[in-house]
């Protein structure tokens, strides 16, 4: 088929070969398999280095220009009837150590199921399309999470990114010059015209109200604390109770802070603890060290504030309680973001249009696509996650709601890279 003339496509029997979307979302997740289903592609590691080379390798078969950047950000982009800065899609292919099989991967593998689409259709946009894949989203082994994406928007110099360091000791410049991921491109890189990005809900809303799309209004702050509380070791049979200096008790007694400050504060505030490191970790052995993560979230930038604030009264108390010494390091911090209204406006009318139920929402989990919006009008589309479970093996979507999600970008993007000269 001949390329189309007329650039007024026509959008209303578009549809993706959903079995080619979750053939490759199935074979995306044979690299770094775990039990129960899940994945494990950690960033910078040997089996992403295999997830990227499989993708890497989809995106030129499509024929699309591949371009990986300073910070390993990759970036596929195809040719529109007009030159210009594409309408970008996108997310990550790295995963926590308990990953599911959606989470990032869902929103590449469809960029590239859109791309295909088109192309065997000979649609071409007016605006080039083009998919991306951001480096350390998870942010599970490297702080902070969206890495990749700050970066690319100058948020994060490369420099710094570079250099830091995972509680392994590996250091990301080494591990991404390790894995050949560390590309010519500049970064910050080249702002697109749009971004949209597709991911599963990880919450249960969209389940819970028998929903099929969520048209994502923005993205709740982040506040990631490490927090390291430094106490005196001893011998777990001899020491009197009063006169431990005990690392692990504090640790404890902040994850049920976290829980308390987040109970007390209510509304969308959420709070966790979710790695406590002890030292030497011994059984009979009084704790020296311990290192907790806090991460705090909320839609509300004062709310947030408020609970950072009283995360830290908490601290010193413990401290003075039990006679031991307490330093944080912040490891991530970003402010709510609100996504554009005309974005958000036409993925809610796309799905309308499609017959889908379409509930506007924000996200409480961070994406690149917060990131993005501080260059370029930006959106995202949701669809329902089964029981709400993410970062979890048992993440899951039903695959007819993954192709209505994969529709609606199809559609979302093509309206966005049509030029209206009228
Ligand atoms: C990252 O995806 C996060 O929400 O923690
Ligand atoms: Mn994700
Ligand atoms: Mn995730």
């Amino acid at each position: 088929m001949s390329p189309t003339t007329n650039h007024r496509i026509d959008v209303s029997g578009l549809e993706v070969n959903g079995e080619r979307l979750m053939r490759r979302l199935r074979e995306l997740a044979e690299i770094g398999p775990i039990d129960g289903g899940g994945v494990s592609r950690l960033a910078l590691t040997d089996v992403d280095k295999e997830g990227r080379d499989l993708v890497v390798t989809w995106m030129r078969d499509l024929g699309l220009e591949v371009s990986i950047d300073s910070i390993g950000n990759v970036v596929a982009a195809g040719r529109g009837r007009t030159d210009g800065p594409p309408v970008m899609t996108g997310s990550h292919i790295d995963t926590v150590a308990t990953g599911g099989i959606y989470d990032g991967n869902l929103g590449v593998l469809s960029g590239l199921e859109v791309i295909e689409t088109l192309a065997e259709r000979g649609i071409v946009t007016d605006r080039p399309l083009a998919v991306a894949f951001f480096t350390n989203e998870e942010g599970a082994r490297f702080p902070p999470d969206m890495m990749g994406s700050l970066c690319y928007v100058g948020g994060m110099t490369v420099e710094e990114a570079m250099s830091t360091a995972s509680a392994d000791g590996a250091v990301v410049g080494d591990e991404l010059e390790r894995i050949g991921y560390r590309g010519p491109m500049p970064c910050p890189g080249p702002a697109p015209h749009a971004f949209v990005e597709y991911h599963i809900e990880q919450g249960p809303v969209l389940e819970e109200e028998d929903v099929a799309i969520g048209a994502v209004e923005g993205v709740q702050g982040i506040s990631w604390t490490e927090v390291t509380v430094q106490g005196q070791s001893n011998h777990a049979g001899t020491t009197p109770m009063r006169l431990r200096r005990d690392a692990g008790l504090v640790a404890g007694e902040v994850a049920v802070a976290v829980r308390r400050i987040a109970q007390e504060l209510g509304g969308d505030q959420v709070g966790t603890v979710g790695s406590i490191r002890l030292h030497p970790s011994l059984v009979n052995v009084v704790a020296a060290r311990a290192v907790v993560t806090v991460d705090l979230r909320n839609t509300d930038e004062q709310a947030l504030q408020e609970a950072e604030r009283r995360l830290a009264a908490e601290l010193d108390r413990l401290a003075e309680a039990e006679g031991v010494t307490v330093t944080t390091r912040s490891t991530a911090r970003f402010e709510p973001v609100v996504f554009d209204p005309a974005v958000v406006d036409l993925v809610a009318a796309t799905a309308a249009d499609m017959g889908l139920s379409v509930r506007r929402m924000p996200s409480g989990a961070g994406h690149d696509a917060q990131m993005m919006a501080r260059v370029c009008p930006t959106g995202m589309v949701f669809v329902p996650s089964v029981k709400g479970i993410s970062h979890n093996p048992a993440e899951y979507t039903e695959p007819e709601d993954l192709v209505a999600g994969a529709n609606v970008l199809l559609r979302t993007l093509v309206k966005l890279a049509t030029i209206d000269d009228e």
